[in-house]
């Protein structure tokens, strides 16, 4: 225990914070996990899932918590748009209480970064109950999850220290991708040529999030900003949605700043009323095919003072120009890809305004690891 203990204070290498080293740390953990994903031609996903008959499936519930919650949120996105399944996502601590009426033969799916906590296993101990065939997608391949589930899908990120998830997190979006292309394969959705570029379009995440760690001052200096704020939303929509709520979870976690994540086109159904130049929106945007409706939602709440921090790639912050209080022009991406960029953009933030105020980064305060009591 001591030893295993020394050997983790010493790889933070030259970090000050876990949280740190594990931000950067994340084009290597994204390449190891998609190699384990991947067959030995690199042609297609090779996975233990492949064993379920998906062209049978109608349905696929995702059931998590925190921060895992998020991962399968972007899952949906892509398994709807990639595989052509639809996807519910539920919140363990509902989805077990409500026990809603689920298929037998159908698929149920745990996202876990321990594979320990409390109200997920209950989920799927409950899927198991309805005989659901069930999967879990953990990052401790030792836990009860990991036990309990029929098919165990690991998401190989290596051991996570920091309270507040980072690499964790993107390896969970990257193994959910490789599962949809997967899917898709199977229900007919891609041929052989569409999945070997689905996996070609996967193994340039690495590159791309390098791309985006090689940005850290500027995520620094609005960070020091944002650290000034009481009150903070962030912005998105589809994919950039989960990240938004991502991004509100992991300032909070962190820095204790109260924060909001919303899809962008509801704020008018509420969060507008927040609007004022005290409070930053951080609006997550690339240059895709819904831009110009975040734009326009961007032009009504700085129409009501405020000052919106656009995340955005060179085409996005080309457009809103000066417009908008601070920019940063992230690298161009498929539209697909842009949930891995935006995780490192919103991690950062959160942890240099974490560094900023001087709040405990690695072991927030009222947080735990993993959540294994009710
Ligand atoms: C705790 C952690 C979060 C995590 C959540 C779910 O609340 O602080 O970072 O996202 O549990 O944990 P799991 O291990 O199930 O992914």
């Amino acid at each position: 225990q001591t030893v295993a203990l020394e050997t983790i204070i010493a790889d933070k290498g030259q970090h000050r914070h876990f949280m740190a080293k594990e931000i950067h740390e994340q084009p290597s953990v994204i390449a190891r996990a998609l190699g384990a994903w991947i067959s030995d031609d690199r042609h297609r996903i090779a996975c233990a899932a492949e064993a379920v008959d998906w062209s049978g499936i109608s349905r696929l519930t995702i059931v998590a918590c925190g921060t895992a919650f998020y991962a399968a949120h972007v899952a949906k996105v892509w398994m709807e748009r990639v595989a052509r399944l639809p996807v519910e996502i539920e919140i363990a601590s509902e989805f077990r209480y409500r026990e809603p009426p689920l298929p037998a033969r159908g698929v149920t799916m745990v996202v876990s970064q321990s594979g320990e906590t409390a109200d997920t296993l209950a989920a799927l101990r409950y899927a198991k109950a309805q005989g659901q065939i069930t999967l879990g997608l953990v990052n401790v391949t030792t836990s009860t999850i990991a036990r309990e589930a029929d098919i165990v899908l690991p998401i190989h990120a290596g051991p996570e220290i920091g309270v507040a998830s980072t690499k964790a997190f993107t390896a969970m979006v990257l193994c959910l991708s490789a599962l949809a292309v997967m899917i898709a394969r199977k229900r007919g959705a891609i041929d052989a040529a569409g999945e070997r570029a689905h996996v070609e379009l996967l193994s340039t995440v690495p590159r791309l999030m390098s791309e985006t760690i090689a940005l850290e001052g500027q995520f620094e200096a609005l960070a020091r900003d944002i650290a000034e704020a009481k009150d903070a939303l962030f912005l998105g929509r589809g994919l950039m949605y989960p990240l938004a709520l991502e991004g509100a979870l992991k300032l909070k976690e962190i820095t204790y700043i109260h924060a909001e994540g919303y899809a962008a086109g509801e704020i008018k159904h509420g969060p507008i009323a927040l609007v004022d130049e005290a409070t930053p929106i951080v609006a997550l945007a690339p240059h895709d095919a819904l831009f110009e409706k975040i734009a326009s939602n961007l032009r009504e709440v700085m129409g009501r003072k405020g000052r919106v921090a656009l995340i955005g790639d060179a085409g996005a912050c080309r457009e809103m120009g000066d417009e908008v209080w601070r920019s940063i022009a992230l690298p161009a991406a498929d539209p697909l890809l842009a949930p891995f960029l935006y995780a490192v953009a919103v991690q950062f933030i959160a942890y240099h305004a974490a560094v900023a105020k001087g709040t405990d980064v690695d072991q927030p305060r009222n947080l735990a690891k993993s959540v294994t009591v009710e």
